[in-house]
């Protein structure tokens, strides 16, 4: 039997800073029947000042050793588009602060996809015998680079982390990661960026104002999520050997809930197989997905046995899916 990743914990974390829609339509020109009727969000969570996306991650992550019944991993990888700093990596400085100082350690920058395609990094890790035990995080504060005055964006993303552990075992058993089928298309790279602040910009000296800030053309977004994510999920399923009709549960990328209904409705599945927790907590970015995991499996939707379909669609453009039974895990 070939040697396979099996996620064996499970951890999520949100800060403390609660914002609902009715905060913001205090400030903002919008309202709380807008972004619940267009997006599903009611409320979202961002860090306080002094806070950053490694102290969300250190906090998932060490919910997801605990769950393991672990204290230690050998690789640290989290996936982020908002890093402590643009240089260095995130994930040392994490590891270093959960007491694993020393393991291979870096970050994945896939966006809102960024969470899968750290998974399948972790996955790849361990199936070659790289390493034995795996701490896979998607952590983000797109608080952080949001311009404060942008209802369309201020109003969609929160500020999370999730992580999973992933140790060696066999494909059949739950919790055995199946396969992955990712893909990108840089020519969409402007439809969500950060214009300022990078090696293109630097290079070419003043940037516009503005440019500091997140950027996204959320109609044209909306579209190529709906069509990627639910093309990503036929083919996952497919190399599982599943039919739609067998998939019980849906996760995918809570960016808003409309786009989950669409990519369900484009997959046949009933929307009461969709796990949603965007009303609760926004979306988190490289946070989502196993933040929704980790809600879902602590209030039961998810249920050992399950056959799941993750999906996501983010900036570069990147997107991505996966197909796994769930494992019986501790929520902590
Ligand atoms: O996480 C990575 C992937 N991201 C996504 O998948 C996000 C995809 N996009 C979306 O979820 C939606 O496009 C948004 C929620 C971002 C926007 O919703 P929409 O229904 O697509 O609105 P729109 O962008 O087409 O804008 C329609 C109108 C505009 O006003 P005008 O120009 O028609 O006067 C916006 O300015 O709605 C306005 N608008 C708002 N109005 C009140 C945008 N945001 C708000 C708001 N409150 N918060």
């Amino acid at each position: 039997m070939s040697r396979t990743a099996v996620m064996c914990g499970i951890g999520g974390w949100v800060p403390p800073t609660l914002v609902t829609n009715a905060d913001l339509a205090a400030r903002l020109d919008t309202s709380d029947e807008w972004i619940t009727t267009r997006t599903g969000i009611r409320q979202r969570y961002v860090v306080p000042p002094g806070m950053s996306t490694s102290d969300l991650a250190v906090e998932a992550g060490r919910a997801a050793l605990k769950s393991a019944d672990l204290d230690s991993a050998d690789a640290v990888i989290v996936a982020t588009t908002t890093p402590d700093r643009t240089c260095p990596a995130t994930a040392p400085t994490v590891a270093s602060r959960l007491g694993l100082a020393g393991v291979a350690a870096f970050d994945v920058a896939a966006v809102c996809t960024g969470f899968l395609y750290a998974l399948a990094t972790g996955a790849g890790l361990v199936s070659t015998g790289q390493a034995d035990r795996v701490l896979v995080i998607g952590a983000d504060a797109f608080s952080t680079i949001l311009d404060p005055g942008d209802r369309s964006t201020v109003s969609v993303f929160g500020d999370g982390a999730g992580a999973v552990v992933l140790r060696p075992g066999e494909a059949t058993e739950p919790g055995a990661l199946a396969g992955f089928c990712l893909g990108s298309d840089g020519s969409l790279a402007d439809l969500i960026t950060v214009r300022a602040g990078g090696s293109e910009q630097r290079s070419a000296g003043a940037a516009s104002p503005g440019d500091e800030f997140f950027s996204m053309q959320g109609r044209e977004v909306f579209e190529h999520a709906v069509s990627k994510m639910a093309v990503a999920a036929r083919t996952a399923a497919e190399r599982a050997g599943w039919r739609l009709d067998e998939v019980d549960r849906f996760v995918a990328h809570q960016a808003n809930v409309r786009i989950l209904r669409a990519v369900a409705d484009q997959l046949d599945l009933d929307h009461s197989r969709l796990v949603v927790d965007l009303d609760r907590v926004g979306n988190t970015a490289a946070a989502s997905i196993p933040l929704a995991l980790d809600h879902a499996n602590a209030d039961g939707t998810l249920r050992p046995g399950d056959r799941v379909v993750a999906a996501a669609f983010g900036g570069g453009a990147t997107w991505g899916a996966t197909t796994f039974v769930w494992p019986r895990l501790r929520s902590i």
